[in-house]
């Protein structure tokens, strides 16, 4: 199978063929994804959540994301792999997210990078894109600025909003982002900012008329015991994960496990 590339993102949104993106964070799960047909993979810095144990993804490092990404890669035949520019490394200017784009581009693989922002990181797109590296954006709720945002909250109510989230989707595409992920915006706004936009968007939380769609894996799979809203369980990974292991501590206690099938004989 033909791995995807950059072009056929645009191409997928010319044609009306919706694209599928999930998150993965190891070479286990990005080769199941891949399998299953999911056209992009992205090492987010939801790791930092959903792996790691923190409350948000700010603590998440370069260094901390470079292994998974590294694995994702190995895991994917097909699909393109983003790794997220975790917080703290690209808002400083253009040299700073070039810096760490080129390290992640070195270290990982990886096909493009992500970073949150509309206007106030337009530079940042343009220095990576003019270094041909991939970028795709990300508006909307922005989780690394959820202290400043008060939470994960609908973004872009109201007309002055969602006029701002427009000039932010046309100012990132305009210095080259390759695709947008919309985050937590009203179904009416992305669908708007969908049609204003020649790159695809992908759509979180943002209704059904994105050019494509992406959720957090563990959210997608109901791995943990809650998953937002807008994250539709299409499993339920964590109860089956469970009950497997809790099927192995009784066979190992009642001594049912290992039985002649799983021992070796003289
Ligand atoms: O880190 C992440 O998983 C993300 C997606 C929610 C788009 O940025
Ligand atoms: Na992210």
């Amino acid at each position: 199978t033909k791995r995807v590339r950059v072009h056929h993102l645009r191409e997928a949104k010319e044609r009306g063929e919706k694209l599928t993106m999930l998150t993965a964070y190891d070479a286990v799960t990005a080769r199941i994804f891949d399998e299953a047909g999911v056209d992009l993979l992205l090492v987010g810095d939801s790791i930092g959540n959903t792996m790691l144990g923190h409350e948000t993804t700010l603590p998440v490092t370069v260094d901390e994301l470079i292994p998974p990404a590294r694995a994702v890669v190995r895991g994917a035949q097909r699909a393109l792999v983003v790794v997220d520019l975790p917080f703290g490394s690209y808002e400083a200017g253009p040299a700073q997210a070039l810096a760490t784009a080129v390290r992640v581009m070195k270290e990982t693989g990886a096909a493009a990078v992500k970073f949150e922002g509309g206007r106030r990181v337009a530079a940042q797109v343009r220095a990576l894109t003019d270094a041909g590296i991939p970028v795709v954006g990300h508006l909307g709720y922005t989780p690394q600025s959820e202290h400043l945002l008060g939470g994960p909250r609908v973004q872009g109510r109201g007309d002055a909003a969602a006029e701002r989230l427009s000039e932010d989707a046309m100012a990132i595409a305009e210095a080259g982002a390759v695709a947008i992920v919309l985050e937590m915006i009203p179904a009416p706004i992305a669908a708007r900012i969908t049609e204003l936009v020649a790159v695809p968007t992908i759509g979180i939380g943002a209704g059904a008329e994105c050019d494509g769609q992406v959720l957090v894996w563990v959210d997608m799979a109901g791995m943990g015991d809650w998953s937002p809203r807008f994250a539709k369980r299409f499993g339920e990974v964590g109860a089956a994960l469970r009950s497997a292991a809790s099927a192995y501590v009784d066979e190992v206690r009642a001594g049912s496990f290992p039985d002649a099938d799983h021992s070796f004989q003289q």
